[in-house]
Formats: structure tokens, sequence, C-alpha cells
């Protein structure tokens, strides 16, 4: 049928530089041939049966060799880029377009090749040596899948801006990846298997005054935002009002705080919660998680030894023990030091020259000489005064309640160095550390009070000097996971006011958050009579000086919660109110409960023996918290701060 009418449109030309598009390699990779084999290039490269096939391959270019003309020899990676084996390019068999392809093109770039397994032809291989031989590709076809651009450069030490090359390049990260990865999955597993379910808290949340200072999210209506939560700890006992007998989630969590190797303000934990459970049957479910997740890993793996006895369990330490031998609430047992009280000991003159306080506490330690300085009191001298003369130190010099006092021992000194101290304290020092010439005895002074925070002067320093001795070699430290949980920390931790010498405690805050139960019937008491005494049912767990975990009962009442947050913390009405959701759904029937959160990024670091969490994590913040690779954080267009009724300027 004629069409009922026409349209007449005129043509118009448009000059428009179109980029050259190389459509057949367009076309080849958008439908690119699968590779022949399922074998990994590992085993190709050493199969003796292999020889003699042909087979296509997916995988990564290496550096290339040209010895002359007519033959050229490539590496080539598999996807994983951790193994390789050598593509040989002849003219003759490839032909000259297969060979040209294949010159001056970068590393890592993709390639599907098509070649001929051999045997490595080296003029000095006997038959027999054959067997030991590894394979080689004879080159049939090449086909490159994308181009490595070469306005990159990435033969030099590759930054963070460049974390994809970082990845692609360093095997070490990449594993790190898949070792993290395994252990998510076995995590899963096993808190699958202790009957926990796995449930998505969201990640719009709101403001509320849980800790740390949180990222918040505007929205389209003015004065409105979201917060991102710092952890779902709210959600999570929201989940045990609701009825949920077990929960967990690999969650992510964001706080707006500065950057340290172990603290990122975006972070994943394994988080946990269990009704009707008490503080015990968590670190129980927690204790038997850790074990058969790091069981069901290929050991060893990165540095360290993973394997932990079955039959044992971990060690636990007070916060007061912890803090009172090692100086710091998250002790790596693998340090050989302790700390006692000597203050009662020491001549009064002493301690006047040490410490402007009255009446101090005052710690000792001693500082083992390493295997090089044992019995040359000299050479500790020596060590000593240039860590204590470096900038690092300036903390410990300038400590306003003093420096450490440094004592080395040695035989052929009056009271084997120790005079200062007189006869009797030195006798018990000799008792305690039974000191051999070269070791280093400190002493530090302290404000004569319960301890408060995560660590004193003596405990860093402590810690400091063995971290120099390792950084030195001068010291060794075991591979070992030594874990340990510190309990009965102090419910509440005062706030300090004022200058150092005249500190004033006169308000209290948590010391970890609002929702964590006090531990026994007296603590109860104490909460009405004397809160700073109260202790609290929060459990830290500790692996090699690292926190890796934390969690607590929780109070499940609504009128104590409310009490705790209006009469102790003294909390305005407003603030008090953030909580609301909360304190409505305990005074719905919530169960008592309790849980826990495992740092995850912190863990697999600490596993893998690593220092900082950015090793373990895909695309890790820098700096003051940006992104490099996407720059994130970004300037945003004044008609998206309009849209969010935000102004830039305000
Ligand atoms: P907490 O604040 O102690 O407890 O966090 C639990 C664990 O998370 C890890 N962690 C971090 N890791 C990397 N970067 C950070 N910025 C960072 N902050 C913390 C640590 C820490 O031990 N809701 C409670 C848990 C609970 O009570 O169940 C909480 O978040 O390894």
């Amino acid at each position: 049928m004629a069409p009922r009418y026409q349209l007449f449109c005129p043509v118009i030309k448009i000059h428009v530089s179109i980029p050259l598009l190389d459509r057949a390699n367009t076309k080849y990779t958008v439908s690119f041939v699968a590779p022949s084999n399922k074998d990994t290039i590992a085993k190709l490269r050493f199969s003796e049966a292999a020889r003699g096939q042909t087979v296509t391959l997916h995988g990564y270019l290496g550096h290339s060799r040209t010895p002359s003309k007519k033959l050229t020899f490539v590496e080539f990676f598999g996807p994983e880029l951790d193994e390789q084996i050598q593509l040989v390019s002849i003219v003759e068999v490839s032909g000259q377009h297969v060979h040209e392809s294949l010159r001056h093109k970068k590393a890592l770039t993709p390639a599907v090749i098509k070649g001929q397994i051999k045997v490595k032809s080296a003029p000095t291989v006997t038959e027999r040596d054959k067997q030991q031989v590894p394979n080689e590709i004879e080159l049939l076809e090449i086909h490159v899948l994308n181009e490595f651009s070469n306005d990159v450069d990435n033969s030099h030490s590759l930054g963070p801006d460049q974390r994809h090359l970082q990845l692609k390049s360093s095997s070490q990260l990449r594993q790190a990846l898949q070792f993290r990865s395994q252990i998510y999955n076995a995590a899963c597993t096993e808190l699958t298997a202790q009957a926990y379910q796995h449930i998505e808290t969201p990640l719009l949340f709101r403001s509320t005054s849980e800790g740390a200072r949180e990222f918040l999210v505007p929205t389209r209506q003015r004065g409105l935002a979201y917060a991102l939560p710092q952890s779902p700890q709210q959600y999570k006992q929201l989940l045990m009002a609701s009825g949920i007998p077990r929960y967990f989630q690999m969650a992510r969590c964001f706080r707006d705080e500065d950057m340290r190797a172990d603290r990122q303000p975006e972070f994943t934990q394994l988080d946990l919660e269990r009704a009707f459970a008490s503080g015990r049957d968590v670190m129980a479910d927690v204790e038997r998680l850790v074990r058969r997740i790091i069981q069901k890993i290929p050991a060893p793996y990165g540095g360290t030894t993973l394997q932990i006895p079955e039959d044992s369990a971990f060690d636990t330490l007070t916060y007061h023990q912890a803090m009172s031998k090692y100086g710091i609430d998250k002790p790596d047992l693998r340090l050989e030091y302790s700390i006692k009280r000597i203050d009662h000991l020491l001549p009064v003159d002493l301690i006047s020259k040490i410490s402007p306080l009255h009446q101090p506490a005052v710690d000792i330690s001693m500082f083992s000489a390493p295997e090089s300085m044992e019995s040359n009191p000299s050479r500790m001298r020596e060590f000593i005064s240039t860590f204590l003369d470096a900038p690092d130190a300036t903390t410990y010099n300038s400590n306003p309640h003093g420096g450490p006092g440094v004592f080395i021992y040695d035989s052929r000194s009056p009271l084997s160095g120790l005079q200062a101290f007189g006869f009797e304290a030195a006798e018990e020092v000799e008792r305690l550390f039974e000191p051999r010439d070269g070791d280093l005895l400190l002493i530090q002074a302290r404000p004569n009070e319960e301890f408060t925070g995560g660590s004193t002067a003596l405990g860093r320093l402590m810690i400091d000097l063995n971290k120099s001795a390792l950084d030195q070699n001068l010291k060794t430290l075991s591979k070992e996971l030594k874990f340990l949980w510190v309990v009965d920390f102090p419910l509440f931790t005062p706030v300090s006011t004022g200058e150092e010498s005249q500190r004033k405690f006169t308000e209290l805050q948590s010391t970890h958050h609002p929702f964590t139960s006090p531990k026994t019937a007296e603590d109860v008491d104490l909460l009405i009579t004397n809160p700073r005494a109260a202790i609290a049912d929060h459990y830290d767990l500790v692996v090699n000086g690292v926190e890796v975990g934390g969690g607590s009962r929780r109070i499940h009442n609504a009128a104590v919660q409310r009490f705790i947050m209006e009469q102790v913390l003294k909390l305005p009405v407003g603030k008090v109110e953030e909580f609301a959701h909360l304190l409505e759904a305990l005074g719905t029937g919530c169960p008592p409960h309790a849980g826990f959160a495992l740092g995850f990024d912190r863990f697999i670091a600490v596993l893998l023996g690593e220092y900082s969490v950015r090793s373990v994590m895909a695309f890790p913040k820098w700096g003051k918290g940006d992104d490099p690779l996407v720059k994130a954080p970004a300037q945003v267009s004044d008609e998206d701060w309009k849209i969010y009724k935000l102004s830039p300027m305000s």
C-alpha cells in the first residue's frame, strides 16, 4: 500500500571530529573467545602432559625481550596475575602481524593468546632434564583486549592516586584482599552455624551523641540530615527489642576522626548481638568464632603463625591489671616486660627529683639488654641516650608529671648503678627483676589516683623502646598470635578539665558507649552512690597489642538507660531525646542482650602481620580522609548546594 503522506527532511551535514575507533578490535573485544583450558598457568607451565597442546588463554602481557628481529620473548600472566609462563613469538610461526602486535606493548596489557605448549628450548637440556624444565608457549595468535595508555607511567613507585595500579602490580596487596575474602566467608559460615542471622541495617541513620564525630548526609528538606552510622549499635539493639534472637552483619561504619595506621574514617565491623545472653555467653561465641575461622585458613599465611590451641582459653586481664602490669589497656603479651609500683620504697629526694607531683605513684620497669648489649652497660647508655634525644621523645621529656628516671644496671658500680634507690629499694628491684649488666631500669611518676585512659607514660615508653629495638633489628618478636580479653573497665571515665597541674574531674563520660551495662548488683548500687567506681560488663579483644574488637552486655531497661543518660552523664534533655527510639524500644519488653564488634580491617591486618589497615583494604582513605584515586571529597556545584538548601559559605 502506498504511504498516505511523505516526510521531507532536509539533509543536514554536521562535521564532528570522532576519535578514531579501531572497529575490528572493538568488535573482537565485545565477543572475545573463551579460554580453551581451565588449568592455571602454573599447572600448564609444569605439566608434561600438556606439551603439544594448542591452547587459548586469557591474561596479561608482561615484560618482553627481543633478542633478534624474528624472535620475541614475553612473560604472560594468568587473570590472577600471580603465575607466569613464557610466550615465544617466532616470525616464521606466528607471522609478521602477530609478531609486530607484541612489540611495544606495556606490561599489564590484557590479551587473549593462542599458542602451542612446548618444553622450553635450551641448548643444554637433555632428554632426562626435560621433566624438570618448564614449558613455554609458541605464539600463534594474539588479540590485545585493551591498550595500556602510554601516558601512564607505571615503571616508578605508584601513589594512592593510582590505587588500581598499586593493586594490579602488588601481589601482596592482592593476596591480602584474597585472604580477607576467605576470612569473611569463614566468619559468615561459622556465625550461621552458631544460629546468628545476617541482617542489614540502614546506612542512612540519624545523628545521635553516641561517641565519635559523625558524617552527615544532607537532604532536600531544609534543616534535615541523615547521619552515617558510626556502628550499627542502636539498630542491633532495636533488633533485640524486635524479637530477633541472634544477629550479625558485616557492617560498614563511618567515623569522622583523625586517621592513624589502625584507624580509617570508613571501615568494616563484624558486628553481632544475642538476646537472653550475658557478656560471658558472647565472649564464648566470639572465642569459638575466632578459633574456627583461624583453623580454616591455610597456614602459614602472611607473616603470622595462625594456629591457636583448641583447649586453652584466651588469657584474660582486668583493665586494672593491664594498666598496672603493662601500663596499657591493650598489652602485647609478646613483649617481655612488666611494671611494678615502687614509690613506697624509694627515697623522697629521688621522687622529688623525677616529679613535681606531691606524693605521686612511681612505677618501675626493666628493658632487658638485647643480646648485642648484654654485659655492656655503655652500649645501653648509648641506645637510651639516642632514644631520649630524638624529637619523638619530647613527649617523655616534657611530661608535666616528670620525665623518666633512667638507671643502667652495672655490677661494677656502687649498688650496681642503683645507688639513688637506697639499699632497700635496690634490693627489692634485684629481687623483682633479676637484672643483668646492661639492663635498663626506668622509673616514672604519675598522679596517685585510679587509672584512666588507655595508657600510662611508662607503658608507652616501654612499647616505644621495644619498637625502637625492633626497628634497629636489636630484638625480634615472635610471630604467634597472643589473644587476650581485657575486662572490667570502669563504666565511666572522668572528663578532665583545666590545666594539667590543676585537673578537675567534674563530669563523667561513658568509657565505651552509653548503652553498656553495669557488671554486678553492687555496680548497679554504685550508679547512685559513686558512679565513678562502677565497673562495666565490657570486654575488649586484644591481639598482639591491637584492640581488634569490643563488646558489652547492654542496658535493656529503659528506666536504667534514662537514669544513666540524665543523672550520671547529665546529657541535656535534647540529647537524651535523640535516643527516644531506643528508650521506647527498651520499654516494650526488650530482653537482656549482649554483643560484640570485631574491627574486621584491624583483625585482618593483625593476622597478616601488617602495620596499617590500608594494606588490607582495596580503596582506603589517605591524608585528611581523602581518596586521591576518585578525588573524594569533591567540590559540589552551587546548583547542588541549592538543592540541599545549603550554602558552601555558611
Ligand atoms: P568500638 O567503637 O570499640 O565498638 O569498635 C569496635 C572495633 O572496631 C574497630 N574500629 C576501627 N577500625 C578501623 N578504623 C576505625 N576508625 C575504627 N574504630 C573502631 C576496632 C574496635 O575494637 N558498637 C560497639 C561494639 C559493641 O559494643 O558491640 C563499637 O563500635 O577494632
